[in-house]
């Protein structure tokens, strides 16, 4: 079968695998292949074990892989093959030199573009998924167009606004496309050609567009304004604590102001991932680079308060267990920095471990789907941790309970069944505020919830 577009995408992530699958779902005209670097990934992704799980992804990938979506290796015949390629490799913090800390790490990035200049044989439209410091574009058409020979690249920018644990529903129905474009000849062809993919199924008053610099700003500044909002109702919820208010009514009044919007009002034990920190990092240092320092410090201080929301949470459950963690067994039911994914970057519950094995507890980690990330995270502190996948039979024998992830199974497991099975005083610590306190106080736990009086029998 002739396809009428070959698309291709560098980078088989959290975003680049749910991406093409659904542009293959919904494109069966146009052939889509995702390459990595990484062959393990790829045989994931060819195989019934997904390297990542996502709600309905599996489905989509199961109607098009094999069809019109292919996972390779080959990144050399990848690029050689398609005109349309999508870039959505990782870009995380720099650990080293100049911005160590703060700044994007490009190295995977600049070597992408070296590898299409390489590899081109004909004109190509580069298209960054990643999200990239602005002005990132620019370096890229810099790099490709610097033989001058006759093949020519325009770069678009075009960030992706999934959030993990509901992908396929925001892909399939975005809030927004954003295009960034160069305000020239091909550059504006280059935009429509992106247009009419999305096209297919997003309505036409959804895709929007902008000058690059904008479409690269956009996205570093929507995670900014996410996490800012945690950070905001984060801090509040400390005030909570020490005034008797309750973080879940304040949440509601505030958010029933419809200037303010009700989302992203949960108070918890704070944000993770791996976009939100980073973003706001490669924020701050941007603003500084520019000498904006006020700017810088107004934003740094959103992931100061994730921080010390982390600590907050430790220090409450030192305090009230009799200010000894050592040799206390206590459970994490959820490790994933978030519900509906197994992603654990960045996860609160990285910290929070850490913390507790500096205190000497003993740490027991239940989570349906981030245990194998989990591992991983904590490899070389095997002997502290244990793994086990049955809330119930995680919790038995321990001396609290602390719920880092909100997943829906949390909500309606029998507490009744797991506080026969624990030390006692047996505590609840609820970081993500899911479970009916009252009840769990009436069977006899001390419950300490975020930004809410703690429910104890003294
Ligand atoms: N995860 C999210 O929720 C999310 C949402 C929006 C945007 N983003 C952005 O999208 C980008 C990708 O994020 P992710 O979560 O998918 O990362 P990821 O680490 O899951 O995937 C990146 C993939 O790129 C591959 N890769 C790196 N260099 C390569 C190269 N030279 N050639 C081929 N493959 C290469 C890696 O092996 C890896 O599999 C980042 O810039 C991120 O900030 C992420």
């Amino acid at each position: 079968m002739k396809f009428r577009k070959n698309i291709l995408c560098i980078g088989a992530g959290y975003v680049g695998g749910p991406t093409m699958a659904m542009i293959a779902y919904k494109c069966p005209q146009y052939r889509v292949t995702v390459v990595d670097i990484n062959p393990i990934r790829i045989a994931e992704w060819n195989s019934d074990d997904l390297p990542i799980y996502e709600p309905g992804l599996g489905e989509i990938v199961k109607a098009t892989r094999g069809k019109n979506l292919f996972f390779s290796t080959d990144i050399e015949g990848g690029i050689r093959d398609n005109d349309i390629i999508f870039v959505s490799v990782n870009t995380p913090t720099k650990t080293f030199g100049a911005g160590a800390g703060m700044a994007a790490d490009l190295q995977y990035w600049e070597k992408t573009a070296r590898q299409i200049l390489q590899y081109s044989e004909s004109t190509k439209i580069v298209i960054e998924k990643s999200t990239l410091p602005v002005k990132t574009a620019l370096a890229m058409e810099k790099i490709l167009n610097y033989t001058k020979n006759s093949i020519s690249f325009d770069v678009l920018s075009n960030p992706e606004f999934l959030a993990e644990g509901s992908a396929i529903k925001d892909l399939e129905n975005p809030d927004r496309i954003l295009i960034g474009c160069q305000d020239t000849k091909s550059g504006l062809a280059a935009r429509e050609t992106l247009v009419e993919i999305y096209a297919n199924w997003v309505p036409r008053e959804k895709i929007i567009t902008s000058n690059i610099w904008s479409s690269e700003l956009s996205k570093i500044v929507s995670n900014a304004f996410l996490a800012q909002r945690i950070s905001s109702i984060n801090a509040i919820s400390a005030l909570c604590e020490k005034t008797d208010a309750d973080i879940a009514e304040v949440s509601k009044a505030v958010g029933m102001d419809s200037r303010i919007g009700s989302k992203f009002l949960s108070a918890s034990v704070g944000f993770g991932g791996s976009c939100f920190k980073k973003d706001i990092l490669n924020l701050v240092y941007l603003c500084q680079h520019y000498s904006l320092h006020e700017v810088a410090d107004y934003w740094e201080s959103v992931v100061r308060i994730n921080q010390y929301q982390q600590e907050r949470f430790i220090l409450n459950m030192l305090t009230t267990m009799f200010n000894t963690l050592a040799g206390k067994r206590i459970c994490l039911f959820g490790f994933a920095f978030k519900a509906n994914t197994g992603d654990t970057r960045e996860s609160p519950a990285i910290y929070i471990t850490k913390r507790l094995l500096e205190e000497k507890a003993e740490i027991v980690i239940t989570d349906p789907k981030a245990l194998k990330n989990a591992k991983a995270d904590l490899t070389g502190m095997e002997g502290q941790v244990s793994f086990v996948e049955d809330p119930y039979k995680a919790a038995e024998g321990c001396h609290a309970i602390a719920i880092l992830t909100e997943w829906d199974v949390y909500r309606n497991l029998d507490f009744q069944k797991i506080f026969n099975t624990m030390t006692k005083p047996a505590s609840i610590f609820d970081g993500r505020n899911i479970i009916d306190h009252k009840r769990c106080f009436d069977i006899g736990f001390n419950v300490y919830p975020t930004g809410k009086p703690a429910l104890t029998h003294s």
